[in-house]
C-alpha cells in the first residue's frame, strides 16, 4: 500500500527543519523543554567562537535578511561591530504587517526561546548591551511567551551579566507596536521607541552608523535571527550548502489563498513555486487551478498560473520580474474576483501611507480612485495612463519603501495579467461648444 500522501508533507515539529522544527514538538513556555530539543548549543559556540568568529560563519553561510529586502546580514552585523561610538544596539523587527504575512508570528508564538537566544548571539557578535523587541500589536500570545521566555532565561542568567561565565552582558526589552503598518519600516521603529511619530527617516545616514538613538544598530527580521543558529551550531560553509549558489538556506513561505492547507511551510531555495502550492495542496483531491499567485505581497508581484515553474529564489523571483519579499505566496483561482483585489490593495496602502511625502500621500489616494473607477466599470484607458503616471513617481520620489512599491502589485496585474485589458480606450477630452470670443467689444 502506498504510504499517504500527507506523510511526504515535512510538518512543523519535523526534526529535520531547520527553522519550524521544535514548532509544536517542545513547549513554547518551558526553558528546560528548549534546551532539551538543542536550545542555548548556538549560544555556548557563539562564545566560544568569539564576536568577529560569529560574524565570519554569518557571512560565509551567504544568508541575507527575511524580511523582504534581502541584504546581506553579515555584512550588516560586520559593518554595526566596527563603529566606534557606543552604545551600539541590537533591534529585532518582529513587527509583521505585510498582508498574507505570518511566518514570524509562528516563530514567536511556537518556538520564543529561539528568538531569545538568537537575539542573544547577534548581542554578542556586535557588541550590544541592550537588544529591543519590536513587536506588532496585534500579537497578544507571541508577546506572552516572548516575556515568559525573556523572563525565563533571565532567571537562569541567560539574560542579564556575565552571561554562561563569558562576561558578556545583554538584555532585552520588548515594545509594543499600535497598529500602524509604517512603523515596521526600521527608522520609523527608531521613532516609535524614541517617542516620537512613527515616520521613517531618510536613509542615508543607514541604521549601522546612526539608528536608534543616533547610535549604530543592527535590525534584523525574527526569521534572519532565528537562522543564526543553525548557521552557528553547522559553521557558515554546512549551511552554505543549502539552497542554491545565490540563496543560501531555508526559507519559510506564507502560502494563503484557495489553497487546501494554508499555513507556513519551509522549503530550501531553489524550491519552485509548483512544488510549494502542491504541498499546500497535499491531500486534496482536485485542488483549485491557480489563475494567479501573488509572490512577494503586497509590494511584490503577481505571477500567471502558467508561470508556477519558477525557482524560489532572489534571483529567480527578480528574473520573473518581481521579489520574494517576506515570504508571501497567495494563490488565485477564477472564483476570485482580482480588480477587487487590486481595489483592496490599493485602500490598504492609502491607509498606511504616513503621510510625510507627497507621492505617497497623495499617489496612494489616486491610484485607489482610479481602480476603483476601473473595477467598478465607469474607468477606461486614461485611468490606466494616469496608474502609471502616478505609480512612477510614488516609486521614482517615495521617501521610504511604502511609497516605492505601492504600484508594485497593481502594474503586474495590468501588465502580467491583462487586467482591465477590456477598459474602453481613453477618452477624449470634452470638446467645447462655444469658443470664447476674443474680440473685444
Ligand atoms: P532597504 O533595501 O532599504 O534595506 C534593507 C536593509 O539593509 C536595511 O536594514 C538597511 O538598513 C540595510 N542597508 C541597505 N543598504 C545598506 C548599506 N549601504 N549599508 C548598510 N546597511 C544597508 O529595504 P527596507 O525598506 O528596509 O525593506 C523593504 C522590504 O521590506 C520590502 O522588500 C518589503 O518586502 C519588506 N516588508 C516587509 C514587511 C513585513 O511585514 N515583513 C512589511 C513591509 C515591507
Ligand atoms: Fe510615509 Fe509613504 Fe513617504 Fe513612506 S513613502 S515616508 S509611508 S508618505
Amino acid at each position: 500500500d502506498e504510504p499517504p500522501a500527507e506523510a511526504a508533507v515535512p510538518q512543523a515539529g519535523d526534526p529535520g527543519l531547520l527553522l519550524l522544527g521544535r514548532i509544536g514538538a517542545v513547549d513554547p513556555t518551558d526553558l528546560d523543554s528548549y534546551r532539551a530539543a538543542g536550545g542555548y548549543t548556538a549560544l555556548r559556540r557563539a562564545i566560544s567562537l568569539g564576536p568577529s568568529g560569529v560574524i565570519r560563519e554569518v557571512t560565509d553561510s551567504g544568508l541575507v535578511g527575511r524580511g523582504g529586502a534581502a541584504f546581506p546580514t553579515g555584512r550588516k552585523w560586520a559593518g554595526t561591530a566596527q563603529r566606534p561610538e557606543a552604545p551600539r544596539y541590537l533591534v529585532c523587527n518582529a513587527d509583521e504587517s505585510e498582508p498574507g504575512t505570518f511566518k514570524d508570528r509562528v516563530l514567536m508564538e511556537g518556538d520564543p526561546f529561539s528568538v531569545i537566544e538568537a537575539m542573544t548571539v547577534a548581542g554578542f557578535a556586535i557588541g550590544a548591551a541592550r537588544g529591543y523587541l519590536y513587536i506588532r500589536g496585534e500579537y497578544p500570545l507571541a508577546l506572552s511567551r516572548l516575556e515568559n521566555a525573556i523572563a525565563r532565561a533571565r532567571a537562569r542568567g541567560l539574560l542579564g551579566k556575565d552571561i554562561l561565565g563569558s562576561g558578556f552582558t545583554f538584555d532585552i526589552e520588548i515594545r509594543r507596536g499600535a497598529g500602524a503598518y509604517i512603523c515596521g519600516e526600521e527608522t520609523a521603529i527608531f521613532n516609535s521607541i524614541e517617542g516620537l511619530r512613527g515616520e521613517p527617516r531618510s536613509k542615508p545616514p543607514f541604521p549601522v552608523e546612526r539608528g536608534l538613538f543616533g547610535r549604530p544598530t543592527a535590525v534584523n527580521n525574527v526569521e534572519t535571527l532565528v537562522n543564526v543558529l543553525p548557521i552557528v551550531r553547522m559553521g557558515g560553509p554546512a549551511y552554505a550548502r543549502i539552497g542554491t549558489g545565490s540563496s543560501t538556506g531555508p526559507k519559510l513561505f506564507c502560502v494563503s489563498g484557495t489553497v487546501a492547507r494554508p499555513g507556513v511551510y519551509e522549503v530550501p531555495f531553489g524550491a519552485t513555486l509548483r512544488d510549494l502550492i502542491g504541498l499546500a495542496n497535499t491531500g486534496a483531491e482536485s485542488p483549485p487551478e491557480p489563475r494567479a499567485v501573488l509572490l512577494g505581497g503586497a509590494a511584490g508581484g503577481f505571477l500567471r498560473g502558467d508561470e508556477l515553474d519558477v525557482p524560489l529564489t532572489f534571483e529567480g523571483a527578480r528574473e520573473a520580474g518581481t521579489t520574494l519579499g517576506s515570504g508571501v505566496v497567495l494563490v488565485l483561482d477564477d472564483t476570485v474576483d482580482l480588480p477587487a483585489v487590486l481595489v483592496r490593495i490599493a485602500a490598504f496602502f492609502r491607509d498606511e501611507s504616513c503621510g510625510q511625502c507627497v507621492p505617497c500621500r497623495v499617489g496612494t489616494v489616486r491610484q485607489e480612485e482610479a481602480l476603483a473607477r476601473l473595477s467598478g466599470g465607469t474607468g477606461d484607458g486614461s485611468d490606466i495612463a494616469l496608474l502609471r503616471d502616478v505609480g512612477a513617481a510614488m516609486r521614482d520620489a517615495s521617501i521610504c519603501g511604502l511609497g516605492q512599491t505601492a504600484w508594485n502589485a497593481v502594474e503586474s496585474a495590468i501588465d502580467r495579467l491583462g487586467v482591465f485589458s477590456d477598459a474602453p480606450p481613453r477618452r477624449s477630452l470634452p470638446l467645447t461648444t462655444a469658443a470664447p470670443s476674443t474680440t473685444k467689444e
